[in-house]
């Protein structure tokens, strides 16, 4: 008896003992190059949230770390749970490593998320999740779609649901009353558009009944949930990785997989029955590569591409922004007459005017820079490569270990963006974004060669809408709604955004 409790004391003791070696195992590793290492650690690594993301935030993990270092360092050694990563600190290390010195982190963590599963088969066609000669290949193919002369050609998509934007905010005004929950109305929006211009669809989110969810956005946003929910996983999975192939780990729902196989299936055959002939838009960019050899299954990867940030992120970005406006009434009178002045001199607004209004621009990245739906991006070091850690320290970064930029942050940062929690387009004026991008302070859609490949589209559907909603609407603020709802990308605001839609001129 006595001996069977020793045995099993000693087994308890010895396992607890591997665990924890395992999970310590690189924790010198920054101290043994010379790097500075953030404290404390624990066997969660540096930021817990990953690992038990209901009581930790991650976004807000690094943001201890990057306000004790920042300033001071250019980087610190972290743990993202037990491997060793590089927080860059300083912006023009990281417009370095995601421009200057791409070619030594061509690959980002995410692109380790698939490949678990042979059933996953649509994530695997997707930039954001690819690496080396394969990326390439997706980024050009998926890329050729979204050039601004198809976005041209295809702009009467944007202008037909913007439209139909206004006549919803009509219907459900006159129904239900004037305040509309908003983040349901921009995915309305983002659905519309996106189902009309990658499948030829009404997505019958803005044409059916006020307040009813149709299937196409029920199912798009079942599937962006659980896209959002594996990313938090799949992070979770890097303290074991041989865990993915063991459970054999997928990315998207099976279920959502075939709905999108099969309207994609529908939607070829309808365009190629003649429906819609002679439109300019991505379903004809995904015919044209199935002529040239693409399989039906390439073809959905390209879409849900483009759908994934097409319609959440998109949507995401523009109920922020009305919230934003809903808050800073002169800033909104001021947007007005800039659109109202334009539409004066125009019957409609063009692809390129809509794309140079200066307000409007300055309104949807600061608004962009408050809310930055992807907080922080992880490259993987491809190729040894030194880094000047300053103080005249530097550090050789080895294949395999990977740095994280703090997007976020560096929005966030009161030395960059003096009072940098209030929306401010001002600081958007005479052209500062791109001023401010080659600093590394301002990466929404990141930068060099990984930069956002849908940048146009979002922009696009994002200032459609507000174009659309301003020149119509006072829209003011009922309730304020806190910051909190974390996706472990970003901070969202966490509850119903319950805005007032007047219309003008009664
Ligand atoms: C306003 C909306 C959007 C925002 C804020 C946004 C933001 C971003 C960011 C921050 C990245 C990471 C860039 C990096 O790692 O340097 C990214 C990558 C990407 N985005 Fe977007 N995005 C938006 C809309 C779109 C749309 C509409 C598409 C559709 C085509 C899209 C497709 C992609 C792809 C494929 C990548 C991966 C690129 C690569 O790794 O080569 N995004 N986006």
């Amino acid at each position: 008896m006595w001996t069977a409790v020793a045995v099993l004391l000693a087994f308890i003791h010895v396992s607890f003992a591997v665990v924890y070696i395992y999970l310590t195992w690189y924790h010198k590793y920054w101290e043994k190059r010379g790097a500075l290492t953030a404290e404390p650690l624990t066997i969660l690594g540096t930021y817990p949230g990953i690992l038990v993301n209901k009581s930790r935030s991650f976004i807000l993990d690094v943001q201890d770390v990057y306000d004790k270092y920042k300033g001071k360092y250019r980087a610190v050694g972290t743990f993202i749970t037990r491997q060793p990563q590089l927080l860059i600190l300083d912006p023009a290390l990281a417009h370095e490593i995601l421009v200057d010195k791409f070619s030594h982190f061509r690959d980002t963590i995410t692109s380790s998320f698939v490949g678990h599963n042979p059933d996953d088969k649509y994530v695997r066609r997707s930039p954001f999740f690819t690496t080396g000669e394969e990326w390439k290949r997706l980024r050009t193919e998926n890329g050729a779609g979204l050039t601004p002369n198809r976005l041209r050609m295809a702009y009467k998509i944007w202008e037909q649901s913007g439209r139909r934007l206004v006549e919803y905010i009509e219907r459900a005004r006159q129904e239900k009353g004037d305040v509309i929950e908003t983040r349901d109305l921009a995915y309305r929006f983002t659905a519309t558009t996106m189902a009309d211009f990658i499948w030829g669809i009404d997505a019958n989110s803005l044409s059916g009944k006020v307040g009813e969810e149709a299937v196409f956005q029920k199912t798009s946003t079942d599937w962006t949930a659980s896209a959002f929910s594996s990313i938090m996983k799949f992070n979770k999975s890097l303290v074991a990785p041989f865990l993915r192939n063991f459970l054999g780990m997928r990315f998207f729902l099976k279920t959502t997989d075939e709905f999108f196989l099969q309207l994609t299936q529908d939607a070829v055959k309808l365009r190629q029955s003649g429906s819609g002939e002679g439109r300019s838009d991505y379903l004809s960019h995904l015919i044209q590569l199935q002529q040239r050899g693409n399989t039906i299954h390439d073809s959905v990867g390209h879409a849900l591409t483009v759908h994934l940030d097409g319609y959440e992120t998109s949507g995401a970005v523009l109920y922020h922004m009305l919230y934003s406006l809903s808050e800073n009434i002169e800033e909104q009178e001021k947007l007005r007459s800039e659109i109202l002045e334009a539409l004066a001199l125009n019957e409609s607004i063009s692809y390129e005017q809509i794309n140079s209004l200066p307000y409007l621009d300055q309104c949807f990245n600061e608004s962009l820079r408050l809310v930055t739906p992807i907080g922080f991006f992880m490259r993987i070091c491809t190729k040894d490569v030194q880094i000047d850690l300053g103080n005249g320290n530097s550090i050789n970064l080895e294949p395999g270990i990977s740095v994280m930029v703090p997007a976020y942050q560096y929005h966030h940062d009161d030395a960059f963006y003096p009072a940098a929690s209030e929306f401010r387009p001002e600081r958007f004026a005479d052209g500062a974004a791109s001023v401010f991008n080659k600093r590394g302070m301002f990466l929404p859609f990141g930068d060099g060669p990984r930069i956002c490949l849908g940048m146009r589209v979002g922009q696009l559907t994002v200032k459609t809408a507000i174009l659309n909603i301003i020149s119509n609407y006072l829209v003011e603020q009922t309730k304020k709604v806190p910051l909190g709802a974390d996706t472990g990308m970003g901070i969202f605001l966490n509850g119903d955004v319950e805005l007032k839609y007047t219309k003008l001129g009664n």
